[in-house]
């Protein structure tokens, strides 16, 4: 059921919206077998919907048979009532977005933060419809803890009722899963901070629900991860270790597809895998030109970014798909418009080289130039320089080798000792 709200319209076209929700729909396993639209003047605070479209959404549903009413726009716990009443058939669900995204996330978590991030998530949804479905649920017997089968009524306080024993449970499983995700946090700050000091730079995949972030990660490092034309595939972030063509070592890590309408809570849920995004020093957009929608999608995305203040950060975009292009002019004129945007195509790999290379030269942006005489016993020095550094030229002395390149800022310290006698030999102040 699409909806669309006089004042509240978004660049998104009924139709577009609805599209991707009949792909969310397929990629939660449900089979679509009738859509019905309304453009409205306000909403019908009982229905949302006007009491004629209400009808013919019941008896379309009838004819259909359909198990399921999604709506492609958020519905009040109290419209959600209501809608069930009409349709007047216990079996039959009405679900709004979010609903059905969470339940998306919930079949494809499979790491156990992603479980965990899943689970807060879905606590969090159900948590304000249970305080204002109360007569609703007071009157089924147990209600959504005892489903989870952590409150039987026998747990009940004298006066107390289902519902508040219900919210109750709710809030102190959502207490608890909070304080999971926050060891889960912890450990990954942890690893983070080494990283840091190991000075490897971090790149994070970013781009809109199935652009193909998990192909061209596999593209890239030869990672071994699941890729589906579905959307949402990818929940956990994985990181993999990249050699960039000059040498350079780099973190690649994939993360959440991003969709329009993705409820903030939700967002907020997923912050220990979005904050890969934020820490990151570089960002990697990937974009599907292919798709009719190629500009909205990569707006969202890009709404998301600024929701989540990662602003910072160099960003190259990665035009991808162009395989699918008949005419690939197209491209230059897409990427006329676009800074920083490489066209390329994850599934055949064409592009792949231009794209490492502009990474590389940012990433490069970012070092400092130096000089250094590496003593041979400083080996390791050496070996890091090449590692994490760029350099210009090398040459073998008697003292050892001399260096000319740039580094990460933040390892500089370290090769200090081994800066000033080659700076002062190479610039020799003339007596005259
Ligand atoms: P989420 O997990 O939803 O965030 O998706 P994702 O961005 O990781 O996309 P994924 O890599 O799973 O790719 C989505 C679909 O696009 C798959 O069917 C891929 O085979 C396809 N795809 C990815 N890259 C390309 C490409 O360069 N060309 C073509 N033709 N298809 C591609």
């Amino acid at each position: 059921m699409g909806v669309e709200i006089k004042g509240q319209r978004t660049a998104w076209r009924l139709e577009d919206s609805l599209a991707e929700l009949e792909r969310l729909a397929d990629t939660a396993g449900l089979r679509v077998v009738g859509v019905l639209e309304q453009r409205l003047d306000r909403p019908n605070p009982a229905t949302l919907i006007g009491s004629g479209k209400v009808a013919e959404l019941v008896a379309l549903r009838a004819d259909t048979g359909a198990q399921v009413v999604v709506f492609d726009k958020e519905l009040s716990p109290g419209q959600q009532r209501e809608l069930e009443r009409a349709i007047g058939d216990q079996a039959v669900k009405v679900l709004d977005r979010t609903a059905l995204i969470l339940d998306i996330f919930a079949q494809h978590a499979r790491t156990r933060e992603g479980a965990l991030q899943v689970e807060l998530a879905q606590y969090e949804y159900r948590l304000p419809r249970l305080t204002r479905a109360w007569t609703h649920l007071a009157r089924q017997a147990g209600g959504a803890a005892a489903r989870g089968g952590a409150a039987g009524v026998g747990l009940r306080g004298p006066g107390e009722t289902q519902l508040e024993v219900d919210r109750r449970e709710i809030s102190r499983r959502i207490a608890h899963l909070k304080r999971e995700l926050e060891d889960v946090r912890a450990h990954r700050a942890q690893y983070r901070r080494r990283r840091l000091e190991e000075a490897i730079p971090v790149i994070a995949l970013v781009g809109y629900t199935n652009a193909g972030k998990s192909t061209l990660l596999n593209a890239l490092s030869g990672a071994d991860i699941y890729v589906a034309d579905q959307l949402f595939a990818t929940l956990d972030p994985t990181t993999r270790r990249l050699t960039l063509p000059g040498g350079r070592e780099v973190l690649i890590t994939d993360t959440v597809g991003f969709i329009q309408k993705l409820p903030t809570t939700l967002v907020a849920a997923f912050r220990a895998t979005l904050e890969e995004i934020t820490e990151a020093d570089l960002l990697l957009h990937v974009v599907d030109i292919t798709h009719d929608n190629v500009e909205l999608q990569a707006a969202a995305v890009m709404q998301v970014l600024e929701d989540l203040h990662a602003t910072e950060q160099p960003i190259v975009v990665a035009l991808n798909k162009v395989d699918r292009l008949a005419n690939p002019a197209e491209i230059s004129a897409q990427l006329a418009d676009l800074s920083n945007s490489v066209a390329i195509s994850a599934l055949t790999g064409w592009g792949l080289p231009e794209l490492l290379a502009r990474i590389e030269e940012i990433l490069t942006e970012e070092l400092v130039g130096v000089q250094v005489l590496l003593p041979y016993q400083r080996g390791d020095l050496l070996g890091l320089f090449h590692q994490r550094g760029v350099i210009s030229r090398e040459s073998h002395v008697p003292e050892g080798t001399r260096v000319t390149g740039k580094l990460p800022a933040n390892l500089l310290p370290r090769y200090r000792p081994y800066l000033a006698p080659v700076f002062e030999r190479d610039h020799v102040v003339d007596p005259e």
